[in-house]
C-alpha cells in the first residue's frame, strides 16, 4: 500500500514538526533549533534536536533521526502507512481511497474480517480462560505453576478454547461459519460440508499479532497431557492473513522496548518466560526457519543485532546454524547462546530461567559468542582434539568458515584463537585460508595492507559518502557532473540506501526537482533508511563558492572510489587478473578531475 507522494507531502507539510513533537517532549527553542531529551533514549541532558527549517530531527546521543513521519513510526510503533494515517487524523485530513482493483478489495476485505474475528476470538478465550469454569481454573493454576504470572498472561492476552466442538461458532453465531473457517478458526466437515466445528478445542491460547496491532492467527497448546491424540502445539493454518514464516511471536511487545538488539527464541512458552524474567527484547519464531520476512520485520523493529538462543537439542542447533547465513546476508549481526552448553540439564531458555533465574541467563547473554566462535566450538566438538589428527580437521574446518568472512581484521583475530586452540601457527592456518580462497601464497605488500585496513569501512569513508550525497542531493549541477564522469555509480557507493538515494540525485538533476531533506527522508518508508538520510542533512558541510563544491566533490569522489577499488583488488577474480589489478591500481593512484 503505497500513497502517492504528493499526499504524503500535503499530509507532512499540515503536521509542523515542532508541533508534533512538542506533543511528546518538552522543547526549548534555540537559535536554529528546537532541543529537549530525547524520547528514544535515556539521558539527562538535551542532545534532541528538531530542526522546524528542515523539517527534521536528529539525537546526537542514539543517533535516532528522520522527518515528523519517522517520528511517530517510532514513538507510537507504527509503519509507514500507520503514521501517515495518524498524522492525517491528527489534522483531519481525509486519505483519498486508494485505488485498487476490485478483486485486491475483496482480498483485503477478507483479509480485514479475518482480522476482525481473530480479535473477536481471541476476546473470548481470553475471557474464558478467566472464568468460573473448572477447566479455566486449572488453566490458570498451569500457568501459575510454570511462572506465568496474571499481568504477564493479560499482557500477551492468552487464553483458553472450551473443550466443545462449537464453543466459538456458538459465541460468533452471527458469522457465517465459512468466514471463521476462512480466519483458520473453524473446520469444515470433511463429509457433510455444511458442518463446522471449532479448530481449537480445551488448548491454551497464545495469539500472534503482527506489526499493525491485528491478530492474525494463533498458536494452540494442549492443555490434558493425556491427550496422545492431537499434537502438543497447532496453529492457525496458512490463510490470507496468517502466515507462519512472515510472524514473529512477541514482536509487537518487544519492539517497546526499543533495543537494537533482540533474542529469538524457539517457543511460545519460551517468549513468555523471557518477558517474565524482564527479558522483554525477546521474539520467537513460529516452528518455521529464520528466512528473510523475519529478517526483514526484525530490521522494521529497529533490531541491528540478534541473539540466538534456540533450544540445546541437535534441532535447536540445526536451526541456529541454518539461520545465521540469512541473518548474515540481511547484515544483522550475530551473537549465540546454547542454553545446554551452560546446562545440559536445561532443554530451552524457559527451563534454564526456573532452575537459574535472571541474573545468571544475563551474565550469559553478556558473554554470548559471536556466531564464528558458536561454529568454531562445534567443530571442537566434532574432532578429538587430543589427536594431531583431530586437531588438523579441527582447523580444516575451522579455516573453510574463516575463509567467507569478508573483513580482514575478523579473520586475524580469529585465526589467532584457532591458532591457540589447535596448536597450528596461524601462518599455516592463514596459507590454508589463502588456498581456499584460491589466492597466491605470496602476501601482499605490507603497505597496501595498512591502507586496506586503514580505509576499510572506516568512519572517514562513511563520512565521504554522507559528504558525496548531500552535495549531489543540493545541486543539481554536482549531480550531473557526477553521473556525466560515470565515476561514482551504485557500487561504489556500497549499493543500499546510498545507491538509491545516488539514483535519487541523478534523478532530480535531470527533471529539474529540488527536494527538501524532509522530503527525501519520507520517499522512503523505513525508519532505517530516514535515520541515515537525516545523518547525511544534519550537520552538512558549507561551501562558498561554485568552485568550492567541484573541489570537496571530486575529492570526497575520490576517497569513495580508491576505498571500493582497494576492496576489489582483494577480490579472488582481480587477484588472478593482471590487467584488472592494473586498472584498480591506477584509480587507486589517481584523483579525478570531475568539473562541474
Ligand atoms: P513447553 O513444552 O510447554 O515448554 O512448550 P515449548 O514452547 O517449549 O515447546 P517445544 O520446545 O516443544 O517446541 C518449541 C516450539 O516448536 C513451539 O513453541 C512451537 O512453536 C513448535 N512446536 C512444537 N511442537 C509442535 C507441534 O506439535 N506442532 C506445531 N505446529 N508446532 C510445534
Ligand atoms: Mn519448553
Amino acid at each position: 500500500m503505497r500513497y502517492p507522494e504528493e499526499i504524503v507531502q500535503e499530509v507532512m507539510a499540515l503536521n509542523d514538526i515542532v508541533d508534533v513533537i512538542s506533543g511528546y517532549v518538552q522543547l526549548s527553542p534555540r537559535s536554529n533549533s528546537h532541543v529537549g531529551r530525547c524520547p528514544f533514549h535515556n539521558e539527562k541532558t538535551a542532545s534532541f534536536s528538531v530542526k522546524q527549517a528542515e523539517q527534521f530531527f536528529h539525537c546526537f546521543g542514539c543517533r535516532a533521526g528522520g522527518s515528523v513521519l519517522t517520528f511517530i513510526m517510532k514513538i507510537e510503533n507504527l509503519d509507514f502507512v500507520g503514521a501517515l494515517q495518524f498524522l492525517a487524523d491528527r489534522v483531519n485530513y481525509k486519505l483519498p481511497e486508494k485505488e485498487e482493483s476490485t478483486s485486491a478489495k475483496e482480498q483485503r476485505a477478507a483479509r480485514e474480517l479475518s482480522a476482525e474475528l481473530n480479535k473477536k476470538a481471541a476476546r473470548f478465550y481470553h475471557d474464558y480462560l478467566f472464568s468460573e469454569i473448572p477447566d479455566a481454573e486449572n488453566a490458570r493454576k498451569y500457568l501459575d505453576a510454570r511462572g506465568i504470572h496474571p499481568a504477564l498472561v493479560k499482557r500477551f492476552g492468552l487464553g483458553l478454547s472450551p473443550p466443545m466442538w462449537d464453543g466459538l461458532l456458538k459465541h460468533l453465531s452471527d458469522t457465517a461459519p465459512q468466514h471463521l473457517a476462512a480466519a483458520g478458526l473453524a473446520t469444515q466437515n470433511r463429509k457433510d460440508a455444511a458442518r463446522y466445528y471449532d479448530r481449537f478445542r480445551s488448548r491454551l491460547m497464545f495469539p500472534i499479532i503482527d506489526s499493525r496491532n491485528r491478530v492474525v492467527g494463533f498458536g494452540g497448546r494442549i492443555m490434558d497431557p493425556n491427550d496422545k491424540e492431537g499434537a502438543k502445539y497447532v496453529n492457525t493454518p496458512e490463510t490470507s492473513l496468517f502466515h507462519k514464516s512472515d510472524q514473529l511471536y512477541g514482536l509487537n511487545l518487544a519492539r517497546k522496548a526499543r533495543k537494537n538488539e533482540l533474542i529469538i527464541v524457539e517457543g511460545y512458552m519460551d517468549v513468555l518466560a523471557m518477558h517474565q524474567w524482564g527479558f522483554v527484547n525477546t521474539v520467537g519464531v513460529l516452528g518455521t526457519a529464520l528466512n528473510d520476512s523475519h529478517v526483514r520485520l526484525l530490521k522494521n523493529a529497529g533490531c541491528v543485532s540478534v541473539l540466538l538462543m534456540l533450544d540445546g537439542d541437535e534441532a535447536g542447533v540445526k536451526a541456529m546454524l541454518r539461520a545465521i547465513p540469512v541473518l548474515v546476508k540481511g547484515g544483522i549481526k550475530i551473537k549465540t547462546l546454547g542454553i545446554s552448553e551452560a546446562d545440559p540439564e536445561a532443554k530451552d531458555p524457559d527451563e534454564y530461567l526456573q532452575k537459574h533465574g535472571a541474573a545468571q541467563l544475563a551474565a550469559l547473554i553478556k558473554n554470548a559468542k559471536s556466531h564464528i566462535a558458536f561454529q568454531v566450538g562445534l567443530f571442537k566438538e566434532k574432532h578429538d582434539m587430543n589427536t594431531t589428527e583431530g586437531r588438523v580437521g579441527f582447523t580444516h574446518d575451522a579455516a573453510q568458515l574463516l575463509a567467507t568472512l569478508p573483513s580482514a581484521i575478523e579473520t586475524e583475530a580469529y585465526v589467532a584463537e584457532i591458532s591457540k586452540t589447535s596448536d597450528i601457527s596461524q601462518a599455516a592456518i592463514h596459507a590454508e585460508i589463502n588456498k581456499i580462497k584460491g589466492i597466491p601464497q605470496t602476501a601482499p605488500p605490507a603497505a597496501l595492507r595498512r591502507r586496506v585496513q586503514a580505509t576499510a569501512g572506516g568512519r572517514g569513508i562513511k563520512k565521504a559518502k554522507e559528504t558525496l550525497l548531500h552535495l549531489v542531493l543540493t545541486y543539481h549541477i554536482a549531480a550531473k557532473a557526477l553521473e556525466k564522469s560515470k565515476y561514482i555509480g551504485a557500487n561504489e557507493i556500497g549499493g543500499g540506501i546510498y545507491a538509491d538515494l545516488l539514483t535519487m540525485a541523478f534523478d532530480n538533476a535531470r527533471s529539474g526537482k529540488q527536494m527538501s531533506p524532509a522530503e527525501i527522508i519520507t520517499a522512503f518508508e523505513s525508519g532505517e533508511y530516514h535515520q541515515a538520510i537525516t545523518e547525511i542533512f544534519v550537520e552538512p558541510p558549507t561551501y562558498d563558492s561554485k568552485v568550492a563544491v567541484e573541489k570537496a566533490l571530486n575529492e570526497t569522489a575520490f576517497i569513495i572510489k580508491r576505498a571500493w577499488a582497494l576492496d576489489e583488488m582483494q577480490d579472488e577474480n582481480a587477484k588472478n587478473d593482471p590487467k584488472t589489478l592494473q586498472s584498480l591500481g591506477f584509480m587507486v593512484r589517481n584523483m579525478p578531475s570531475i568539473s562541474m
